[in-house]
């Protein structure tokens, strides 16, 4: 399963959204998820995200997410359509401590 992970908060670029066949992405005020019981595997949303917020749960540094993904998924509204990102400043992309400090 593909995960979202928290440098996704502030940019919410939702191409992911727009290539997924199986319409897996959640949507929360500041990032998305992806519900990984309904994700196929296909990764195509991986390289589609302009901030590398997107991994494989084959990636170690992924593992920890996928509960937060099933967590949230069952929580948030689906999102199928691409919408205008989040105006998130360059600087946060990378930024650490972005779920402590950024998560709504
Ligand atoms: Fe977030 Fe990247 Fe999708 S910023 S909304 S995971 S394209």
């Amino acid at each position: 399963t593909y995960i979202v992970n928290d440098n996704c908060i502030a940019f919410k670029h939702t191409d992911c959204v727009t290539v997924c066949p199986v319409d897996s992405f959640y949507e929360g005020e500041s990032m998305l998820v992806n519900h990984p019981d309904e994700c196929i595997d296909c990764g195509v949303c991986e390289p589609e995200c302009p901030v590398d917020a997107i991994r494989p749960d084959s990636d170690p540094e992924a593992k920890d997410w996928v509960g937060f993904n099933r967590k949230y998924a069952k929580l948030w509204p689906i999102v199928i359509e691409q919408k205008p990102p989040l105006p998130g400043p360059d600087e946060m992309d990378g930024a650490v401590g972005k779920l402590e400090t950024h998560f709504s």
